[in-house]
């Protein structure tokens, strides 16, 4: 029997800034608390988790720029009051005038600049479309869209307070937002002569590079608490709240998206914006120790690895491994080797792609994998490439999640890739492109920006959605009841930080934010190393490892002293009340993460 929550009692907590709260409302988490709290005031005024989710998510395109967008793609996972398990695929599409090679050089080389840092690396974005469906779909009725929209609107067009990550994220971009003409108006401060005078020496080569950047070091930096105004998102967030989709892909707003492709040799036409559609897809469902796990299927690869890994470890007595231990992080590499393994192959969009997904979820199969590895001795990475190391840039993905009372859960996954996608703003219109295309296999067996190899499953291919890792994740019980929503930021670590979480969960009883806090460890197959987190492990394991034959990657140190494997966020509803959790990986301000 599924429980229905009545009490509708506003506890103290709901309005406490903390990192960490319960209460018997309703809970949401994402990276921002000016975000979450939109959310948890639609789940006051009446609104259900779908209302919530849909004004938190374009909240987030304001408050939270790096990730949060408008020009961006996700996936929604979510399961309704009355028991049905829903996954909406929002994901960028590849352009009708894109092809397999269009990221290779003169040499037939993978060109990273091309394939991160161009117009070209933008999909057709599907964000809006995405969050306007769930709203249509599954929203309560109880409100209109310009409601729903109205305090992203309130914030683009006032101005939100920035916090200590942005500031960060501004300045440290900045010699990439100087090389466009949008995003050095929103995002370098105080843009003035002076700048335009430093570019213009450096671009007629009377600076060198090293001059360059201290010169850009020495422009007036951004500062927690500074007012970050954006009109022109306003504006387009208006177009949407108005016209709805046809706000976004029709009219004013496309045709500035068109002008900035036409300028900047982008890809995208008229044609592909008005044909773009979100697609409602068969979760990836299985089980872990009798709960029920629903996770994004294609064209995510996240559910169905989370799934296999899962049933792979569920064959062991985990609980009674220490965490972290030699025995613990042996057996966690070789399972996530084994199905990161299968991700360069096997997956890819499904409307191009035959997934084998009742293979790679099955129980069977999970048993017939774990054949092929030992647990006295790491298994060598199959060579067919060498990966490269992975991208130590930090959190550019975001998930944001909400349970209501009355037993909806809805988790989104978004992201524009890269922290600010490629860094380009659509002029006039105020918000940022992705560059989702690097997540296609640009070239057979060489790395993408998270060190990820595929293969034909994962060429590009116009109209073609590129695989990701995104993996929003439900679980209920086996009564129904739901217990968890959660999801990460982190590219390829996302599927194994997923993974690491909802085991601290289920098997160590921990709740949704000690879970996130415990250190964790990656590895993904190809590069054949381990990545680990401060605190993870001990000299002495890790000298136990290496015994095993397993390599270490010592690096990853993000300025902040803590390493950035993924960044979790989720909802957890443990003994009737609603614990969210908030990851401060990545982040630069105590104060940040308050969720509700
Ligand atoms: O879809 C994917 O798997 C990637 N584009 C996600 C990127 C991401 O998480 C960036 N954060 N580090």
């Amino acid at each position: 029997m599924r429980i229905h929550y009545t009490i509708l009692t506003i506890t103290i907590l709901l309005f406490t800034s903390c990192n960490q709260s319960s209460n018997t409302q309703g809970g949401v988490s994402s990276t921002s608390s000016l975000a979450s709290q939109i959310g948890i005031d639609i789940l006051k005024q009446g609104g259900n988790a779908f209302d919530a989710i849909v004004a938190t998510g374009f909240t987030l395109a304001v408050t939270s720029p790096s990730n949060g967008n408008l020009g961006g793609g996700g996936f929604l996972v979510a399961y309704t009051e009355d028991g049905e398990a829903i996954s909406l695929d929002f994901r960028e599409k590849a352009p009708a005038l894109s092809y397999e090679t269009m990221f290779l050089d003169e040499n037939q080389e993978y060109s990273r600049d091309l394939a991160l840092n161009s117009h070209k690396s933008s999909g057709v974005p599907g964000t809006v479309n995405g969050l306007l469906k769930i709203f249509n779909d599954y929203g309560s009725g109880n409100f209109t869209l310009k409601e729903i929209m109205a305090p992203a609107i309130h914030y683009a067009e006032n101005g939100h307070y920035i916090n200590a990550t942005d500031a960060k994220g501004f300045d440290s971009y900045k010699a990439l937002f100087l090389t466009d003409a949008g995003s050095t108006k929103i995002f370098v401060k105080d843009i003035n002569d002076a700048i335009i005078n430093i570019q213009k020496a450096f671009k007629n080569g009377d600076l060198s590079e090293e001059d360059y950047a201290k010169e850009l070091a020495s422009i007036d930096e951004w500062k927690p608490g500074d007012l970050l105004v954006q009109k022109d998102l306003a504006d387009t967030l208006k177009r949407i709240a108005q016209y709805g989709k046809a706000g976004f892909y029709e009219g004013e707003t496309a045709e500035l998206i068109i002008e900035e492709m036409n300028a900047n040799d982008g890809f995208i036409t008229k044609e592909d914006l008005f044909n773009y559609d979100s697609v409602y897809r068969n979760p990836v469902v299985g089980t872990y120790r009798g709960n029920k796990v629903i996770s994004m299927g294609p064209p995510s690869s996240g559910g169905a690895l989370l799934i296999q890994m899962l049933n792979m470890i569920e064959n062991f007595e985990i609980k009674s491994m220490e965490r972290n231990s030699t025995e613990f992080v042996h057996l966690l590499t070789e399972v996530q080797r084994l199905a990161y393994a299968d991700r360069a192959i096997h997956l890819g969009d499904p409307d191009f792609w035959p997934n084998p997904i009742p293979m790679l979820t099955s129980k069977e199969y999970a048993k017939e994998r774990l054949a092929l590895i030992s647990m006295n001795s790491a298994t060598r990475s199959t060579k067919i490439a060498a990966g490269k190391t992975l991208s130590k840039e930090s959190i550019e993905t975001t998930h944001y999640s909400v349970i209501d009372n009355q037993g909806n859960v809805a988790g989104i996954t978004t992201t524009l890739n890269l922290s600010y996608g490629s860094k380009k703003i659509v002029d006039g219109a105020g918000f940022l492109l992705n560059n989702e295309m690097d997540d296609f296999s640009s070239k057979p067996g060489t790395a993408n920006a998270f060190g990820l190899i595929g293969y034909e499953a994962n060429a590009i291919q116009p109209f073609k959605r590129p695989l990701s890792s995104m993996s929003p994740t439900v679980i209920i019980d086996n009564e129904g009841n739901p217990i968890v929503t959660i999801g990460a930021a982190g590219g390829s670590r996302i599927i194994t930080g997923v993974l690491q979480t909802i085991i601290s969960i289920v098997d160590h009883g921990l709740n949704i934010q000690e879970a996130i806090n415990v250190p964790r460890t990656h590895s993904q197959w190809l590069p054949d190393n381990v990545r680990y987190e401060k605190d993870a492990l001990t000299q002495q394991t890790i000298s136990e490892l290496e015994a095993l034959n397993h390599i270490f990657e010592h690096n990853g140190t993000a300025e902040n002293g803590t390493y950035t494997l993924a960044q979790i966020h989720g909802v957890h509803l443990k003994n009737n009340k609603f614990i969210t959790g908030f990851d401060k990986r990545g982040t630069y301000d105590e104060n940040e993460g308050i969720t509700y």
